[in-house]
């Protein structure tokens, strides 16, 4: 991080005892959802014994919210599916900018982790010959998406946790990581605090995987709960001198659910696309399905930003439901259907007392996913700064401009698999390594910052700050874009960083509003660095739509790559490798959904 947040009395550095707890591990994992676990098997069978550390309990992370399915070309269903059209999809939805090593690797592999997650007893829904089965996820030209009813994130990570479990691989929780140790040549542990307790803590490790999430949770309206995807990882990373790529896209999902209508804790709530896959019909106040006139060829199964902003539109152009959603419609499926397929739409649904069955829900984008993240090396996880690796939604590269539905949870296993490996063989199994003075002096410093800022006595409180930079998120970077508005949201930024000299925490270590501080100094280098990138992007591709540049241009076929430098933030633009010549072939073949398979 550049700047930790200055503390009200502007004491950061003020000399205080401050006591922590050292954890000496040969690797360090942090984050415990999908990502972090299938590294840490990896790790474990192969004779490494990891520390894999969350933020919430063990097996709560924010993969259980991952509702619809994972991709994967098994062709239970449709035969003519294969590994390299689920590639081409995913570099068609990317609009060509993702990493095509780290598309072939994903779609490659993830028959295999398929296979071996339904081994290790993931229950997926099965046909009647008793294949995996496999439903229609928006922009995909098959039936490729496996999932467990609406519940498939839930479902992987009970796999994987009970096989860690089985594997004794050790797990710390309630563990907020708060900077990394690192002398700028190399990274050494991590420090952080008990979230429990307030015991300061320092992880001294050669070797740190970061698979700690995305940043959507910055935005005003999203799908994540409070204290998930604040940009922990991503922010962590930058801060230690690695560097982010494509960070301007963010994926806006069509379907959250509306607060007017449910109450604002359910607010951007995810109704999974899987509602979709299933048949579900978008619908205006007037009743129409408007998606004819956006897209007559794949209606509502078109990519989430197609869809993202035909939504938007019919809001904006006031024909939207008076709760400013439009209308998202199952019911004309049998009851049975209904219920088997998307088990947790009707019970979270029929809580609020509708049943979905019967009636439409009402719906509007919501932020869901960050494309952008960290720049790493996808066979390794390397991410140029030694002892350092990143994986899962803190990383940029497997989805480009735009991510298709099921793809977050492919890679999370697919990728993550192959880190554990490369790891592994980084690794002396034994090693212990003690805190040196200078990493000891580095600690205690860290430790003396987030005590000054624990006794931060402002005016305001992070949780305040945090809203504020949701609503310039969501306005000057959100589904439309232009130059104007984004630097209107870069001087808001500015001027919300001078507020934070003015923070208060209310309650200890332990508080939540501790937690939003820490979340708060994540946050703030990374919105800069999506407004930035999103106003050097001077085209528009996938989930970054400029007003005043609405075509994709050809010289833009680039990824944005963001560094901290000495003197700030420091973009500069990289070319985008070719694919193989098999999964060029699949692009130049140009599968498509017929989505009218399912009428
Ligand atoms: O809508 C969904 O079920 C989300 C899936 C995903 O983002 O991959």
């Amino acid at each position: 991080m550049r700047d930790r947040l200055q503390t009200a009395d502007g004491t950061a550095d003020r000399d205080e005892t401050t006591d922590y707890e050292t954890v000496s591990v040969p690797v360090l994992v942090v984050g415990a959802g999908a990502a972090g676990a299938r590294v840490a098997i990896s790790l474990a069978d192969a004779g490494v014994e990891p520390l894999v550390i969350g933020k919430s309990d063990h097996g709560d992370a924010h993969t259980t919210w991952a509702a619809g399915g994972i991709n994967a070309a098994l062709g239970s269903l449709d035969p003519e599916d294969d590994w390299t059209v689920h590639a081409a999809d995913t570099l068609d939805e990317g609009h060509y900018i993702n990493d095509p090593e780290a598309v072939e690797l994903t779609a490659k592999h993830m028959p295999d982790r398929i296979r071996e997650l339904a081994d290790w007893g993931m229950p997926f829904d099965r046909t009647d010959a008793g294949e995996i089965n496999q439903r229609y996820f928006g922009a995909q030209s098959f039936r490729r998406t496996c999932f467990v009813g609406d519940r498939t994130g839930e479902a992987i990570l009970d796999a994987l946790v009970a096989k860690a479990q089985d594997m004794e691989i050790p797990y710390r929780d309630n563990v907020m990581v708060t900077r990394l140790l690192t002398d700028g040549e190399r990274v050494a542990g991590a420090m952080g605090f008990d979230m429990e307790s307030g015991e300061f803590v320092c992880f001294r490790s050669d070797h740190v995987v970061l698979a700690a999430g995305g940043s959507s949770a910055l935005y005003e309206r999203h799908s994540s709960r409070e204290d998930e995807n604040n940009a922990d990882g991503p922010a962590l990373a930058l801060g230690a001198g690695a560097r982010l790529m494509d960070i301007e896209f963010v994926q806006f999902h069509p379907t959250g659910m509306v607060g007017a209508r449910y109450g604002e804790e359910w607010d951007g709530r995810l109704v999974t696309e899987a509602v979709r896959g299933e048949g579900g019909r978008l619908l205006n106040a007037d009743g129409e399905r408007f998606m004819e006139e956006y897209s007559p060829d794949q209606m509502e199964l078109d990519a989430r930003d197609v869809v993202a902003r035909a939504i938007a539109q019919e809001i904006r152009e006031g024909r939207g439901t008076d709760n400013g959603g439009v209308y998202l419609d199952i019911s004309h499926r049998e009851d049975q259907y209904i219920r088997d397929r998307l088990p947790s739409m009707v019970e979270r649904f029929d809580s609020l007392g509708v049943d979905i069955t019967e009636e439409p829900m009402e719906v509007a984008p919501t932020a869901h996913y960050t494309m952008g993240g960290v720049d790493i090396d996808f066979s390794t996880g390397e991410t140029g700064v030694d002892g350092l690796y990143a994986v899962g939604e803190t990383v940029a590269g497997v989805h480009g401009a735009n991510r298709l539905g099921g793809n977050s949870l492919a890679e999370t296993v697919a990728i993550g698999k192959l880190v554990g490996e490369h790891v592994a063989g980084q690794v002396d199994a034994d090693a212990a390594p003690a805190l040196t003075d200078g990493q000891r002096a580095l600690a205690e410093r860290e430790f003396r910052s987030l005590a000054a800022l624990e006794a931060s006595d402002g005016d305001v409180t992070a949780r305040e700050l945090l809203a504020d930079l949701g609503e310039i998120l969501w306005e000057h970077a959100g589904i439309l874009r232009d130059e104007a508005s984004l630097k209107q949201g870069l001087a808001e930024l500015d001027a919300l960083r001078e507020r934070t000299a003015d923070l208060r925490i209310e309650g200890d270590r332990t508080s939540r509003d501790f937690e939003f501080a820490v979340d708060l100094s994540f946050s703030l280098p990374i919105a800069e660095a999506i407004l930035r990138g999103a106003l050097e992007r001077s085209e528009s591709r996938g989930a970054h739509y400029r007003t005043d540049y609405p075509e994709t241009d050809g010289d833009w076929q680039r990824n944005i790559v963001a560094s901290e430098e000495p003197t700030g933030l420091e973009l500069r633009t990289r070319g985008v490798a070719e694919p193989s010549p098999e999964v060029q072939d699949a692009v130049d073949t140009g599968y498509e959904l017929d989505y009218h398979h399912l009428e």
